[in-house]
Formats: C-alpha cells, structure tokens, sequence
C-alpha cells in the first residue's frame, strides 16, 4: 500500500524505512529542506544503527522516496502518518502540538483521495479530537479518518524494535480506520506480533502512562541507589535482587545521572498539564519531575566534591566521556550532560568532552565545552573523569594509559559501568552511583 510519512526526524524515518522493508511504497516528507536534500543524496540526516543501510537498500528498491513538497507526497497514500515534533511548550510544560495542527491543516487542503490520518506523534489526550475538527473544516469531499498509532521505539536500536515491537497500539472507532492500519501492520500481524485497538484517547493516554512509569522506574533506583551511598549498599546488587522478581522485571532499573533524551522529560511535563487540565492529579509523576531535575545538577556536584569541594574545583579540568543521553544515538535532547556541564562551567571548571556521535549537536548546546577527536585527548591534563554515557567505547579504557594521561587519576564513573575494586587497583581515585 501507499504511505506517506509526515516528518522524517527520529520517529518518521525510521518508521518509514521499516514500512518500506515490509514492502510497502513510502514517500517520506519533510519541510526541512536540508533534511530532504541530504536523504536524497543518500546521507542519514540523524545516527542510528543500521538506519542508512535499510534506507539505501529501500531506496534501491524503489520503495522509499524523499520530498518537501507534502501534496505530492500525500497524493495516492492510503494511510498518511504525522510523525512531527512535539515539544514542550516554552513556559508551560504543555505539549506544543503547533507542528502537528500544522500539518492536518495542510493535509485537510491536499487530500485527493480516501485516507486514514495516523498520528505517530506523541500526542495529549483529545489531539485526534482536534485533528478530526480541522480536517472536517478543510471541507474535504473525501473520506477520512483520524486514528492514534502512538511510537513506542527505543533510539539506539530503533529497527529491531520497531520490527519486532513488544505490542502496537492502534486507537480508532472507526472501520475504515482499523481496515487500513491492519494493512499498514499485516507483515508484523503475519509475525505475530501483538496488536492491540483501543478508543483513540486510550491509545493516546497509553504512550503518556508508559513513558511516565518508566520514567518513574529509572527515578525510583536513582534514589534508591542515593540511599545504598548513606547506608553503604551496593545498588547493583539491589537492582538486581529486585529485578529478578518476574513483577518488576530488570528493565530500567540502572542508577544514572537522572533521565534525559527526546521524550521522558517532555512527556512527564506534558501528562502533569493533561492531569493539571483534568483536575486529576498525578502525584508520583509530580515527584518523579522534581527529583529528576535536581538530580541532574546533584551529579555535577558530585564532580566538585570528587575534585575536593568548590573552591579546589575552580580551575580545574574535567573531562567527560559521553554526551548524549544513551548510548548509540547523536540524540542530545534533554540529555542530564548538559545540565552537568553547565553546573561545572558555572563553577570555574574547564570541561573537555569526547562522545562517539553526538559532538556535532552537543556543541551548540555547549558552547564553553571543548570537543575532542577521542577519548584519551579529552583526558590529557584532567583532574577528574567523568563517564557520562555507556557507550561501549568507555567500557574497556586503557587505564594505565589514562593515569599517564591525567593530572590526577580521579575517576568519576555515573555509569557504574567500571568494578571499584579494578580501578582502586590501579591507583584511581573512584565514585559511582550508588556503591561504595
Ligand atoms: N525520538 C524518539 O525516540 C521517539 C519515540 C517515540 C515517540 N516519539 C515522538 O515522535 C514525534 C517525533 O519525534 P522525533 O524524535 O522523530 O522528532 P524530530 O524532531 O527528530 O523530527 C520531526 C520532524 O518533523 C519535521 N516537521 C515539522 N513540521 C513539519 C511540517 N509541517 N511538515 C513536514 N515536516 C515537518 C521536522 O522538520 C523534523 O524533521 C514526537 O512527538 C515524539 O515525542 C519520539
């Protein structure tokens, strides 16, 4: 069938790329012109593993295609899928569903033929509401229907869980709704992949409370792990004592330097403001917001302390491994880096910093930040490390090279991805999370 896929950041094209692996015809749209141009040249405009591959191979197919110009685009598609931004609003905490109104509006004028309008976007619950009303008003003399199909893919490995996603949630009460997306989903329906269809609010509220518990899950070890320091416990050891147990499940369940990326910080925002509207509170979530925020600024004191408090740290050097807020992205959206690094650039520290990927969209966000080309130059002259992201590249560093390297062999690792013991061998001065 055809598809049209309405914004090609993260979500869309990665979305588009695997709809078109399953063999259907996707033409992918973007107003970014920069954006578009770069697919068309066969550049990935975002990293992510394998994403280049699938597309050239669909590209090569003929099956996948890029445009900025969205009534072409959307001419012949059956399902037309809205995967903008949406951001939280500046001042408010609410979702900004400007880009996605956008684009109904503009798919209300274009329509040339019977279509199911999918938002992918995550969005507040009653968005559809809204999308159905703008799309009524285009007066469009054809058939529509407005349907939620929420994202839930994981960046860092995106392909495989959109392939083989743990359930798909299809909000619609509409026949013709449900008719296209079986079609749209029939190869994961074929792989027996769970499909669930829901109201459209459920659906829209589902991608809101799965993000806000996770969000909840990390929150809830991060303080666990804070209590393990006081009372001396070993917070990986209670992770997974308590993971263990088949009702909590080992998943997002490792203590870090507070939640980041593109979608829990907003999304935990955006479902206060649904509850604010609602009058019906969300307590938890409410505290799970308020303890993440000042985590993050906790963590770089963290690092003022590991140089020997405030004073001593004030032209110092400090060099960071990992920006972004995961592994195996470029993606530096809210990531708990940028809010270290301001704490210590704040405190007269000198920060040097190496990530794999996200260098190039960190340095706008960083600008007293000095980016290296590798993680041993960013260490030369440190007084301190800090591991900020587990990316593999940091798992296995030559330590004896790095105390060469450094001006004092302090190592501050808010991965817990290194055994205190096998650094304190090596004549480091060692803090992580939650351990002693
Ligand atoms: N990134 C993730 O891991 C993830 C996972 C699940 C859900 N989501 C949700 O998916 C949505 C998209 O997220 P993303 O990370 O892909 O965002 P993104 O910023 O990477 O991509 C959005 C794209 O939409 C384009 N766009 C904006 N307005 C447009 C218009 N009028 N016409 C055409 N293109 C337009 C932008 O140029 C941009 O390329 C958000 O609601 C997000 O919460 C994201």
């Amino acid at each position: 069938m055809n598809i049209a896929m309405v914004g090609s950041g993260y979500v869309g094209l990665v979305s588009g790329a695997c709809f078109a692996d399953f063999g259907h015809d996707v033409v992918c749209i973007d107003k970014d012109q920069q954006k578009i141009g770069r697919l068309k040249d066969g550049i990935m405009p975002i990293y992510e593993p394998g994403l280049a591959e699938l597309v050239a191979a669909n590209v090569k197919s003929g099956r996948i295609s890029f445009t900025t110009d969205l009534a072409g685009g959307i001419k012949d598609a059956q399902a037309i899928f809205i995967a903008v931004g949406t951001p939280s609003r500046r001042g408010d905490g609410h979702a900004d569903l400007s880009f996605v109104y956008a684009v109904a509006r503009e798919v209300g004028e274009c329509l040339e033929n019977d279509a199911v309008v999918v938002t992918k976007s995550t969005v507040p619950v009653g968005t559809g509401d809204e999308v159905e009303r703008i799309l009524q008003d285009s007066q469009t003399n054809h058939n529509f229907a407005v349907v939620s199909n929420p994202e839930f893919l994981r960046e860092g490995a995106a392909i495989g869980y959109f392939k083989r996603p743990d359930r798909i949630v299809i909000g619609t009460e509409s026949e013709f709704g449900r008719n296209v997306m079986q079609q749209v989903y029939r190869p994961l329906f074929l792989n027996e992949s769970p499909i669930m269809f829901t109201s459209r609010r459920s659906a829209e509220l589902i991608k809101y409370a799965a993000n806000a518990f996770l969000a909840t899950k990390i929150t809830f070890i991060n303080e666990i792990a804070d209590l393990c320091e006081k009372v001396g416990a070993d917070v990986q050891d209670v992770s997974r004592g308590i993971g263990s147990d088949g009702r909590i499940g080992p998943k997002f369940l490792h203590a870090g330097p507070g939640y980041g990326g593109s979608c829990f910080p907003k999304d935990t925002l955006a479902l206060l403001k649904t509850a604010e509207d609602y009058k019906s509170p969300i307590r938890i979530v409410e505290a799970v917001v308020k303890a993440n925020e000042t985590r993050k600024r906790a963590m770089g004191h963290k690092v003022i302390d590991a140089l020997g408090g405030a004073k001593a740290a004030r032209g110092k050097k400090v060099a960071m491994l990992g920006l972004t807020f995961k592994p195996n992205t470029d993606d530096m959206r809210d990531s708990p880096t940028i809010a270290v690094a301001r704490t210590l650039c704040d405190m007269g520290v000198h920060v040097s910093a190496y990530d794999p990927e996200g260098m190039e969209l960190a340095k706008a966000l960083m600008a007293d930040v000095v980016m290296t080309n590798d993680p041993y130059a960013a260490i030369k002259g440190a007084d301190a490390i800090t591991i900020m992201t587990e990316w593999d590249a940091f798992r296995a560093l030559d330590l004896a090279r790095v105390k060469e390297l450094v001006n004092t062999p302090v190592l501050v690792d808010l991965r817990n991805i290194y055994q205190p013991e096998e650094v304190r061998a090596q004549g480091f001065e060692y803090s992580s999370i939650g351990r002693a």
